[in-house]
């Protein structure tokens, strides 16, 4: 059976994780192969914790950089790598990217937060739909907002979002656009991973 690819969708707060997430399994469905959504922070037990918001508004960035790491690499044990050995294309709403960016910004850290997360696989296709901290924000007004949901600390997320961009690491997709265009780039990114899987 051949093995499955990890997908990762990444953007601030507000970019349309989420929904173009779920678009990207249904795509993949739509193509006669097996997809699974899943994501972080996770459902599982360290998932849980961090968004209980048990540490308040005030936590040390470093005890949530190490509750991410933990968090994914269970996730990792427990959900990703067993639907990847079963073929599955498994599309997760936020990955390891999005620690370097957040905790990387929160600790000024970066190199730190990478080496907590040495032991998890780098993502087949990792993804980020980028918009303007301001915007993204304006989209999410109607919840209540997290504590990582300030202009000035989205502003340094983005930042390292776009550095990772600019290494490669990460495909960036202009998702201050309308959601066709977003999606047709979407599409694109992803018939080019299954090209290269075969
Ligand atoms: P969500 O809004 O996508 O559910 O994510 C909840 C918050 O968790 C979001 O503000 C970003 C943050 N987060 C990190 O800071 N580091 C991480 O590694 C992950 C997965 C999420």
């Amino acid at each position: 059976m051949p093995r499955g690819a990890l997908i990762a969708i990444e953007g601030i707060d507000g970019a349309g994780k989420t929904v173009n997430s779920r678009w990207v399994v249904d795509l993949i469905g739509s193509m006669g192969l097996r997809s699974s959504y899943t994501r972080e922070p996770t459902d599982g037990p360290i998932g849980r914790l961090l968004r209980s918001g048990a540490f308040g508004e005030f936590s040390d960035p470093r005890v949530d950089a190490l509750l991410f790491a933990a968090d994914r690499l269970h996730h990792l044990a427990q959900t990703i790598e067993p639907l990847l050995s079963e073929g599955v294309m498994v599309v997760s709403d936020r990955y390891v990217h999005s620690s370097i960016a957040y905790q990387g910004a929160l600790t000024g850290d970066r190199a730190w937060v990478e080496e907590l997360n040495r032991f998890a696989r780098r993502p087949d296709l990792a993804i980020y739909l980028d918009v303007d901290p301001a915007i993204g924000l304006s989209r999410k007004l109607s919840e209540r907002p997290t504590k990582f949901e300030r202009v000035e600390v989205l502003e340094r997320v983005r930042d390292l979002y776009l550095e990772l961009c600019e290494e490669g690491e990460l495909l960036r997709i202009d998702a201050s656009r309308d959601l066709e265009n977003v999606r047709k780039d979407l599409m694109k990114a992803v018939e080019e991973l299954l090209r290269n899987l075969r």
